[in-house]
Parts: C-alpha cells; structure tokens; sequence
C-alpha cells in the first residue's frame, strides 16, 4: 500500500511567524515551508528579517523570484498596530493566511526577591499579550474562513519551575491557558490552537544562562537524551500541528525535550553519575 505523505502538506497554505526571524521561529518558518506553504516572517530588527528571508529563499532553489515563498514583515508584538499590519502583509502578499505561530519572546532572569512589577508586565505584554494580540488579528482572517490555526511557543517552565526565571515562567504557563482558551472558544469558528513547549534549545534568548555553565549542567544532567536540543528538532511539531495529519488536535501543548518532563531519577549508568 502506498505511504500517504500528503498529511503533511501545507500548499496553498500562509503562515505568519512571529519572531520569526531567529531561533525556534525561525526553524518553523523553514519547516513550514519546505513543506510547501508560504510564509511570512515577523519581527522587531528588519535587518535581521532580511537575513532570515534571504536564508529561506536559498533553500527553495527553484523559487520564482517575482513570487518568492517567503517574505518578512518588521513586526512589534507589543503594538496593535504592527500586528494588524503584518496580517495585512500576509493578505496583500500572499492572499491570505491560514497559520499563526507565536513565537515571539524575551527572557527574563533574575532571583524572585528583585523582581519588578514592571518586568512581569514586560514579559507578559511580549508573550501573553502579544500572543493574543496577533491571534485576535489572525482570528479575524481564520473565523471568516472558518479554517486556521494557531500555534503558541510554550515552554518547560509552563509545567516545572526552573529557578529565578518567574515571570517568564508566568508568563508561559499563561501561554498555555490562552491556547486552552482559544482551543475552546474558537473551535467553533474553524480554529484550532496548540502548543509546543521546547526543551532546551541554545539559543540567542538563552545561550549565555546554558552553555557552558553549571545551570546547563543541571540541565543535562536531568534530561534522559543528555543533550540540548536543536531549533529544526521543534519544527517537526509544528509542522504536525499546521498539517491535516493535527487536523483533530486541538488545545493541547507538546513537549518536545529529550524527556526532561519525565525524568525523575536520573541513569545511575549517566557519563555524570559514574564514580571518580
Ligand atoms: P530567539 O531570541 O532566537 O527568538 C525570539 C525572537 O523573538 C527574536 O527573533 C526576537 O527578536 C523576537 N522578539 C522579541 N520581542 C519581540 C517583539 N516585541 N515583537 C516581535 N518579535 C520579538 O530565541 P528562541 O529560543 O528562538 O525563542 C523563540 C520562542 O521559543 C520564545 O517564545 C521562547 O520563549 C521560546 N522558548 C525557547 C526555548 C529555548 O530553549 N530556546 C525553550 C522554550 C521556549
């Protein structure tokens, strides 16, 4: 019997990345596109927008250059405004636009006892709000077609703690009750949102607090795979969840983490736990 891949297919499909242009988003947008749908990519530095659209683009070899698959939009989470228009950028680009991911984020690292009320309002603007926003702009384009989807960039730390980052953790866990919410609000209008909680991904978001320092060590040596993770090992999950083959997933957030979320005593075997 032949092996159905079309499950996985995203042509003639637009997706709106945002923080698109490094990163996890950014290996999402090229996933998504290789597997054949079109894609905008969204975020604050236009020059590093243009570098991200330039590095898609040399993928997809065959591309057309007056219909490239991939375009960016100079994109604030933090601003209605911006979010509107980079949906517009889709509409007026693309014809419209069938997948949101929020990908967007900052972090924040500091003990608990110096924590401002302004930094849990900045990473909560970034994260939940800015989430939220940019589904209200895209809900709008999805409940008219009564077809969309929503992807939200969780985290570990929407289910465990990992120490003196609390209001990113906050801010996460919110994440997955925005996508709680929307998966139950909207199902309704045709939409479908979901979650991905990576693991750990060195990143520019957290490169400096993982590689090479004793938390990182902790890390590893609490995830069953031993390794961090890659930002292309994310995308498969999105890829998952924007195709057919999610197409009755809904309101769920998938770890994907090496097993980090379900170790619990870890391999007395492990290279760390040999004896001197
Ligand atoms: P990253 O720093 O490469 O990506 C974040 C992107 O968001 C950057 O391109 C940044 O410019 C953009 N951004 C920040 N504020 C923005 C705003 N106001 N408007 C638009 N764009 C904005 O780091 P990474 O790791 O790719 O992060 C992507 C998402 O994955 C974030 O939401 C992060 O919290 C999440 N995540 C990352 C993990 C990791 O280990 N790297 C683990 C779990 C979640």
């Amino acid at each position: 019997m032949p092996i159905n891949t079309s499950l996985f297919d995203l042509t003639g499909r637009v997706a709106l990345v945002t923080g698109g242009a490094s990163g996890i988003g950014l290996a999402i947008a090229e996933a998504l596109m290789l597997h054949g749908a079109k894609v905008v990519v969204g975020s604050r530095t236009q020059s590093k927008v243009d570098d991200a659209v330039a590095a898609l683009l040399k993928l997809d070899h065959a591309h057309d250059d007056d219909h490239p698959p991939a375009v960016g939009v100079s994109l604030d989470v933090a601003s209605q405004d911006s979010v509107d228009a980079a949906v517009q950028t889709c509409i007026d680009t693309f014809g419209g636009l069938h997948i949101l991911v929020n990908s967007a984020g900052i972090m924040c690292k500091k003990p608990t006892f110096d924590l401002t009320a302004d930094d849990m309002a900045s990473l909560y603007d970034i994260h939940v709000i800015g989430a939220l926003r940019a589904a209200q702009a895209a809900g709008h384009v999805f409940r008219e077609q009564h077809d969309g989807c929503i992807i939200n960039v969780a985290s570990i730390s929407s289910y465990v703690s990992l120490t003196e980052v609390t209001a990113y953790a906050c801010a996460k866990s919110a994440m997955m009750g925005l996508t709680h919410s929307l998966a139950n609000e909207w199902a309704k209008h045709g939409i479908r949102t979901n979650g991905v909680a990576p693991g750990f991904i060195p990143t520019d978001i957290n490169r400096k607090m993982i590689e090479g320092t004793d938390r990182g060590r902790r890390i590893l040596e609490h995830t069953p795979m031993a390794r961090f993770g890659t930002s292309d090992e994310i995308a498969g999950a999105a890829v998952y969840l924007a195709s057919d083959a999610g197409k009755f997933t809904n309101g769920i957030t998938i770890p994907v983490d090496g097993g980090y979320l379900a170790s619990g005593i870890g391999d007395s075997e492990a290279p760390w736990a040999a004896q001197g």
